[in-house]
């Protein structure tokens, strides 16, 4: 970011007032409307602690307000804690001495998850509602669990997780062809603290990581807090393209690979056939561990998930993280690490570190829901692909314009825009009443995705048309908006 202002050009702050967006629009004081704006790119990360802000004069002038304005702005983000300034001196991004381990933070899934206005309907995250099973576990135990004081057994610290529950996930992957005892599994507060944890455990500052050049964003940040560098693996038709990743592999010899090769976030592709033995090869003869993300795999359409990668190869150094989330609900915070019971050990020291176990009435309810994991299934799919054909239709009726691929499993649709403003769509998406994700956000490096939106369909068929309409009327607008502007 920006250090010295005066000695910038005119272009960097025109880059700063763009960035704002269409900061003015909207009730209230002036002054309070900037500030959001401020306040959401800091909560973005896209203001780093150290940043300079521009100097009030300038900044009055680049936006065609007063000075007045300016200052009461960046008063109220010092009141709140997000900046400071001493007097005659620039205002800062404060740290207040929590300053991430590393260079960079990408905060993509905190900046996804922050927005909680009703008004608006929420594309940003791919969460779905409560399959029906989980309202009815918790909400009559007795119906379904045998003994509901084990509800409450003992002290209830479990940092390993529930063994009944360890036991039941153990089963269902053994059941798909992935054999897994209970000490090979931790349980975990959803996938992404399996995630987290692994980082953490494995990385250190300036480790190399590769990750798919666009990828879940949770994983992207957990990498990002290590300090680590990532380096962007390149996507070909069916997911990541192995041949590019194996030069990076062999060149870069990264500590760690984070992989969705199985409907992947957020392109919905699966990597299949020989490809997939390639990358599986490819990790056990050159002992790169990797994370076989497959939080999305129990979500296939027409063709069964392709095994985890640690099937294909039992004595490769691969992670393989799930969770309860997508099928059951993201409420429960119930995911899962698969690794050798050493890793496993390690891995539950941390997560002690950190918590001293998950919930653990949640967990003793997860093993009733998953008696009826086939059908709650089905059941999440089925929904799923309703979903996904209401929202098509009617794209491709509103906007016929707009492409993608069929994804071939989970719930994302990846959008590519006709022209490369994917982000500044999205401000005038959320002005129609939509909150999206704009490729960017989802990228593990600069310079890519910029034309591509990602739209989730876990919400029913009706409310979707509803977001295509708005989407058209913002899509529609946009070059009275900006005639507006200039
Ligand atoms: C690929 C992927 N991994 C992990 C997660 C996190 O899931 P959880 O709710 O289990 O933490 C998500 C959630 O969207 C995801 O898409």
């Amino acid at each position: 970011m920006v250090k010295n202002w005066l000695e910038m050009s005119s272009d960097s702050l025109s880059d700063f007032a763009a960035r704002l967006g269409h900061w003015d629009a909207g009730d209230g004081p002036l002054y309070g409307r900037l500030a959001a704006a401020l306040r959401r790119l800091l909560e973005n990360g896209e203001l780093r602690t150290g940043a300079s802000l521009p100097p009030e004069r300038l900044l009055a002038g680049a936006l065609a307000v007063s000075r007045n304005t300016i200052s009461a702005a960046y008063g109220e983000l010092r009141r709140d804690g997000w900046v400071d300034s001493r007097r005659g001196s620039s205002t800062t991004v404060n740290s207040a001495g929590y300053s991430p381990v590393g260079a960079h933070v990408a905060n993509g899934l905190f900046a996804t998850l922050i927005r909680d206005n009703p008004d608006v309907i929420d594309l940003t995250i791919a969460v779905p509602q409560a399959a029906p099973i989980v309202t009815e576990v918790l909400s009559n135990p007795a119906a379904h669990i045998d003994d509901p004081t084990t509800l409450t057994a003992g002290h209830g610290y479990q940092p390993r997780g529930n063994p009944a529950l360890r036991e039941s996930i153990a089963a269902i992957l053994t059941g798909n062809g992935l054999g897994t005892t209970p000490d090979e599994l931790l349980i975990t507060t959803g996938a992404q603290q399996g995630i987290s944890l692994v980082a953490r455990a494995l990385l250190r500052s300036g480790d190399v990581v590769g990750i798919e050049e666009v990828s879940y964003p949770g994983a992207i940040d957990a990498v990002c807090n290590t300090g680590s560098r990532i380096v962007p693996l390149p996507l070909a038709d069916l997911g990541v393209d192995v041949e590019a990743l194996t030069a990076v592999v062999r060149r870069e010899r990264p500590r760690l690979l984070y992989l969705v090769p199985t409907f992947h976030n957020p392109t919905g592709t699966a990597l299949d056939g020989v490809p997939r033995k390639r990358l599986a090869r490819l990790i056990a003869e050159t002992e790169t561990t990797t994370i076989d993300d497959v939080t999305l795999a129990d979500l296939d359409f027409d063709q069964p998930a392709p095994p985890p990668l640690a099937a294909l190869e039992p004595e490769a150094p691969v992670i393989t993280i799930g969770s309860l989330s997508k099928v059951f609900w993201g409420g429960l915070r119930i995911g899962w690490v698969r690794a050798r019971p050493a890793v496993i050990s390690h891995l539950a020291g941390l997560k002690a570190a950190s918590d001293l176990g998950g919930n653990s009435p949640s967990q003793t309810s997860a093993v009733a829901m998953l008696e009826h994991y086939e059908e709650t299934r089905s059941w999440r799919k089925r929904q799923l692909g309703e979903s996904l054909d209401a929202l098509t239709t009617a794209l491709k009726t509103r906007l016929p314009e707009w492409q993608w691929e069929a994804p071939l499993g989970g719930p994302h649709l990846w959008i590519r825009l006709p022209e490369t403003d994917a982000a500044g769509f999205t401000q005038l998406a959320l002005r129609s009443g939509i909150a999206l994700v704009a490729g960017p956000l989802l990228a593990a490096t600069t310079g890519v995705a910029n034309d591509r939106i990602r739209i989730p369909y876990y919400l029913p068929g009706p409310e979707l048309v509803t977001a295509v309409s708005c989407l058209e009327t913002a899509w529609r607008s946009r070059g009275r908006s900006l005639d507006l502007r200039n």
